[in-house]
């Protein structure tokens, strides 16, 4: 699979926007335990190497629906909490409610002003203005990892939350805040991985005027012979 990054990458500058954005506007960031950060080492590791983790299966669909993800026959189940990996994919800022159709796309963070020298450097296209708002774009069109091909569910079995990486020994670069996909439920050998994507305030759907598929994890469960092949 060509889609290898295990956590998106945060340069320095954004960094303590972040750090600063984050500690304004009082938004609840928990840290990421112990167990979880081992977990996403680990989860970490095994997309860099393979893409989609051995024990996960990304598969095509009927039904239009692209690409989805399951937890392979074999593996052993997923248990309620467990990290499933970082959403991954290319950050930016952009200008606030610049309409954006991307279906990948995630706003980590919104309703921020950057300061001249920060304009300037992250908002190319317009002169300074100290009152426009901005937001940070997370997306994984280009760049991301198997998380992107996580489908949408009314009845899912992941939550993404927003935690903060701490300092670790296990490898991870600390961030200020990180989507980190965990499972809501135990996910069991065959099942579907699917997400709510319209878990915050925003209507995903009304803007792609489609109505979502109606899956649960076991609409297309994997038959146990997919370990024979
Ligand atoms: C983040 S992607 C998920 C992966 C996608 N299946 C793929 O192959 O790239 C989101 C897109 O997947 C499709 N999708 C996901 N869940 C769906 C659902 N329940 N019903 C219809 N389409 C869905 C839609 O095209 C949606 O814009």
């Amino acid at each position: 699979m060509k889609y290898r990054l295990s956590r998106p990458v945060i340069g320095k500058d954004l960094f303590s926007i972040i750090k600063r954005e984050v500690k304004k506007q009082k938004i609840p960031v928990y840290r990421m335990s112990r167990k979880n950060l081992k977990e996403l080492a680990a989860v970490s590791e095994e997309i860099k190497k393979w893409g989609c983790p051995k024990y996960l299966v990304c598969k095509k669909l009927s039904n239009g629906l692209g690409r989805g993800v399951f937890l392979h026959p074999d593996a052993k189940p997923i248990l309620k909490g467990q990290v499933i990996a970082s959403y991954a994919g290319e950050i930016s800022v952009v200008v606030q409610n610049e309409p954006d159709e991307g279906s990948y796309a995630f706003a980590p963070l919104e309703d921020f002003h950057l300061s001249k020298s920060e304009q300037i450097l992250f908002d190319k296209k317009n002169s300074f203005h100290p009152r426009r708002l901005y937001a940070l774009k997370l997306d994984a069109l280009k760049q991301g990892n198997f998380t992107r091909f996580i489908n949408h569910s009314e009845k899912p079995n992941i939550i993404a939350d927003m935690l903060a990486i701490p300092k670790n020994p296990y490898g991870l670069e600390p961030a200020p805040i990180e989507i980190v996909y965990m499972a809501k439920k135990t996910i069991h050998p065959g099942e579907q991985l699917l997400i709510s994507y319209e878990a915050g305030e925003k209507s995903y759907w009304k803007i792609f005027k489609v109505k979502p598929f109606p899956m649960t994890p076991k609409t297309f469960k994997l038959p146990s012979s997919l370990s024979q092949t």
